[in-house]
């Protein structure tokens, strides 16, 4: 039998999908032991697991060196490949929102010339090219966009709100929503006909667990 693979975006995402496997009786116990260790082996079971960074897990999984991936609505919108999107295990639930100071609600609503910081230039040029038909100018930022805004890099920032704290903190506000955000369970388009049979069991061993969350 051939090594089935698992793409797992390293952090809090990892570690959640392996407590769901657990319930399904999947297990790496080696995965536990927190080392700097990136690719994992169930012998027994013929699991592989790879620990990616969350954006490199869609790429992973389009070229086949993994099957299976497990990953956040955020990365699949902003990579934007090739992969069946199986299933919405209803966890690492966020948003998508453009934020700013309230003060430039008027400028996001009217103006043609924004300028936007993201980690997401292709996430917020859908929403505003293809859905509000706005011309902006996008300022690519690598983390803590909430500083842009603020120290006046950009006009707003499009970013991921979970709790809103960060905002708030900041005296930043969600001035418009773009859209929800959970993890997902992508799978390879090769895999999914060659591998079919083991890949639905696990999809429905996944599918029961999320449902049971809601
Ligand atoms: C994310 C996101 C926001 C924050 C939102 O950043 O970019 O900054 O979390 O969460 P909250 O609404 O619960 O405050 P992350 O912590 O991933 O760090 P980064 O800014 O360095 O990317």
């Amino acid at each position: 039998m051939e090594y089935l693979t698992f793409a797992l975006a390293k952090g809090r995402l990892a570690d959640k999908t392996m407590e769901l496997l657990e319930q399904m009786g999947i297990t790496c116990d080696e995965m536990k032991e927190n080392s700097r260790k990136l690719i994992f082996t169930n012998e027994e079971l013929k699991l592989k697991f790879f620990l990616a960074k969350a954006s490199d897990v869609p790429t992973y999984v389009e070229s086949g060196t993994a099957d299976i991936g497990i990953v956040g609505k955020d990365t699949l919108l902003e990579e934007g490949r090739n992969l069946y999107e199986v299933l919405d295990l209803k966890m690492g639930k966020c948003r998508f929102a453009v934020a700013g100071y309230k003060e430039i609600q008027d400028k996001l609503d009217n103006s043609m010339d924004l300028v936007v910081a993201t980690k997401y230039p292709n996430i917020a040029k859908e929403y505003f090219y293809q859905k509000k038909h706005q011309t902006i100018e996008i300022v690519k930022l690598h983390g803590s966009v909430e500083l842009a805004p603020i120290v006046g890099l950009s006009d707003v920032i499009v970013d991921i709100v979970e709790t809103g704290s960060t905002l708030k903190a900041n005296g930043l506000e969600v001035l418009a929503d773009i859209c929800p955000v959970s993890a997902r369970v992508v799978v390879n388009r090769v895999s999914m006909k060659l591998e079919h049979k083991r890949i639905a069991e696990i999809i429905e061993g996944l599918k029961k667990l999320a449902g049971e969350k809601q």
